[in-house]
């Protein structure tokens, strides 16, 4: 799984081959400049949802539910999975555990898959002290599977386990039935998900657990400077671009 953002980019990670695009709130930071995701509305999420789903993905199209989205109350967290559906999302995914099971048993009864998300989750990033790996102490790891259990209990049909200890993920990972996925959690789950513009270097900032495979910042710059160069000495446009 991978997240994209827009038409182009939901484009590209199709072409790659991925199972799963996410459309993440996580575009608050990486897409819209945000300082976190709890300003990231339903309307940005609608908006992106919609435009990846333009690009007709194979892979199997998440996206997640905004900060407030689901918290206050059940019917209002239908409401908002029923919006991102219309979108085109295939499923929605939800930060919490089993504070929010009755929002995923919810869901699910009115007919969208749901995928939950444990662990480090960033729209509670106030109650958890900042972004801090998760799972470090017994009671914390036990904690972690009764909240990804009750989520698999209410229907869910995958759960995202961020950046928890990799034994704590391994744990999780062999009792529940569905899928787990990882990100900063290590290898025992049963996929992975990582940041698109993590992934090809157009963030600002890489999370440790992220790995970069290309400089998409550098290409941009560089193509860019070279038209501007090229714009400034009169080499662009050349014949060929107006004939
Ligand atoms: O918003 C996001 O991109 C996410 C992933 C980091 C799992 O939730």
């Amino acid at each position: 799984m991978v997240t994209a953002y827009d038409y182009p980019t939901a484009l590209a990670v199709d072409r790659a081959g991925v199972d799963s695009i996410l459309v993440g709130d996580s575009l608050g930071m990486v897409v819209l400049g945000l300082d976190s995701t709890l300003q990231v509305t339903m309307e940005d999420m609608v908006r992106h949802t919609a435009a990846v789903a333009r690009a007709r993905p194979c892979a199997f199209l998440v996206a997640d539910m905004p900060f407030m989205s689901y918290e206050p109350s059940a019917s209002r967290a239908v409401e908002s999975a029923g919006l991102l559906v219309r979108a085109g999302a295939e499923a929605v995914k939800l930060e919490g555990g089993s504070e929010y099971a009755d929002r995923v048993r919810a869901i699910v009864n009115a007919g969208i898959p749901v995928v939950g998300h444990v662990g480090l989750t960033p729209q509670r990033m106030h109650r958890l002290s900042g972004y801090r790996r998760q799972g470090k102490t017994e009671s914390e790891a036990s904690r972690l599977l009764e909240d990804a259990r009750s989520l698999e209990e209410a229907g869910a049909i995958a759960v995202v386990i961020e950046y928890t200890k990799a034994d704590v993920a391994r744990m999780i990972t062999e009792r529940l039935s569905i899928p787990t996925i990882c990100i900063g959690s290590g290898p025992y789950c049963d996929g992975q998900v990582l940041v698109l513009h993590d992934i090809i270097g157009l963030s600002t900032f890489t999370p440790p657990f992220a790995k970069r495979y290309a400089d998409a910042m550098g290409l941009i710059v560089d193509a860019v400077s070279r038209f501007a160069s090229e714009v400034r000495s009169g080499a662009f446009p050349g014949p060929e671009h107006y004939k």
